[in-house]
């Protein structure tokens, strides 16, 4: 998995990148926008597959859109091939040709009245596709693991199973050839063993296609087994990045650990977050976690002398490469004493594959 061949070397340069992004929604009732994507940076590399994690709200499908030109920033932008995205009409259907999003079919992404035919060769159609239409559907039905595809072609969505369904909608996408895929929690609404099937699947086209993809989860569990980096978000940041293996084993930020404790296969008793949920349209001062930082309620960071940046001072945004970053300013005041990245509440090692 990430000790795939196919893995890229951290040098090459991203083919999608975000730069200081912004994304901003009116406030309800006229109260304070919402910064759902509150200045993030994010590279996904060739053949990469990068876990976008974090609660419900933080920002992560607002992101997603972003990064597919679905939403326009309020700041920073967006890159693909090193060049800024444009919002006109046609180039933005040309770059949506290249960067697919995958969304889970029971959000409706498949239309019951459509054949499996149809549903696949819609892209194509649109794209204005001047090839054999009924092999390339053909082809994209068979590398999404349908086969023999002639056999799925006039078959609707009702007379398929979910994880069926769910491969329709990633021929869908593979159909126009695209170099990376948005997949917008892929498999959240599937059974466990078709799960490991759709994941294993986007590991096999990253394999034979050379795919990139952003995978989009609040489960940290199909992050282990899928990506090669992981960047956390809370409240529209990215708040900790790194290889799969270092955030998940070794979790630096007090919120990455929070999330892995509550895993169960997570030793020592789980870290329960107080304080209010997280509202974007009112983002604290100072570190935006610390009203919930287990760490400043427990005195760990007035230990480390850094409880009244925890309250004060906002963090960087961090850098979208694949280096291993934090921002927190306790993690950080340990890194700086020489003391090793803390690995309470790290998983055990049998997460992986489960
Ligand atoms: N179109 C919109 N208009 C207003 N607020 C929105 C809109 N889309 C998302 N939000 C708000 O932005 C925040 C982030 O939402 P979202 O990106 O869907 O998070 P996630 O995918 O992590 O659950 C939420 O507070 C949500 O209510
Ligand atoms: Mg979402």
């Amino acid at each position: 998995m990430t000790t795939s061949p196919t893995a890229p070397e951290v040098t090459t340069a991203p083919l999608l990148s975000a730069q200081g992004l912004y994304v901003t929604f009116p406030g309800r009732h006229g109260g304070p926008r919402a910064r759902a994507v509150d200045g993030v940076d994010l590279d996904i590399r060739p053949g990469e597959i990068v876990a976008l994690v974090g609660e419900s709200g933080c920002g992560k499908t607002t992101l997603a859109r972003g990064l597919l030109g679905l939403v326009e920033p309020t700041a920073g932008r967006v890159t693909f091939d090193g060049r800024p995205l444009d919002y006109s009409g046609r180039s933005l259907k040309a770059y949506r040709k290249r960067v697919q999003l995958v969304l889970q079919d029971p959000s409706g992404s498949l239309n019951p009245r459509h054949t499996v035919y149809d549903a696949v060769a819609e892209g194509l159609r649109i794209h204005g596709y001047g090839g054999d239409e009924r092999t390339a559907v053909a082809e994209a039905l068979s590398r999404a693991g349908l086969r023999p595809p002639e056999r799925f072609f006039l078959r609707y969505p009702h007379e398929l199973s979910g994880g069926q369904r769910q491969r329709v909608v990633i021929a869908g996408a593979l159909v126009l050839e695209p170099e990376l895929l948005v997949a917008d929690e892929p498999v959240a609404s599937l059974d466990a063993s078709v799960r490991g099937e759709i994941l294993a699947l986007l590991l096999r086209l990253r394999t034979d296609l050379g795919l990139s993809a952003l995978v989009v989860t609040h489960d940290l569990g199909l992050a282990w087994n899928i990506a090669d980096r992981v960047a956390v978000m809370y409240l529209g940041r990215i708040v900790e990045t790194g290889a799969v293996e270092q955030v998940l084993t070794a979790p630096r930020h007090p919120y990455t650990q929070a999330l892995l404790s509550v895993l169960p296969e997570a030793p020592g008793a789980p870290v329960i977050l107080t304080g209010e949920p997280p509202d974007p349209s009112r983002v604290p001062s100072g570190c935006r976690f610390h009203a919930r930082c287990q760490i400043l309620a427990s005195g760990e960071a007035e230990a480390a002398g850094v409880a009244d940046a925890c309250r004060g001072q906002d963090l960087e945004v961090l850098g979208g490469s694949g280096e291993s970053q934090v921002a927190c300013h306790w993690a950080t005041s340990l890194r700086g004493a020489g003391n090793r990245a803390t690995s309470h509440n790290a998983p055990a090692p049998g997460l992986r594959g489960d």
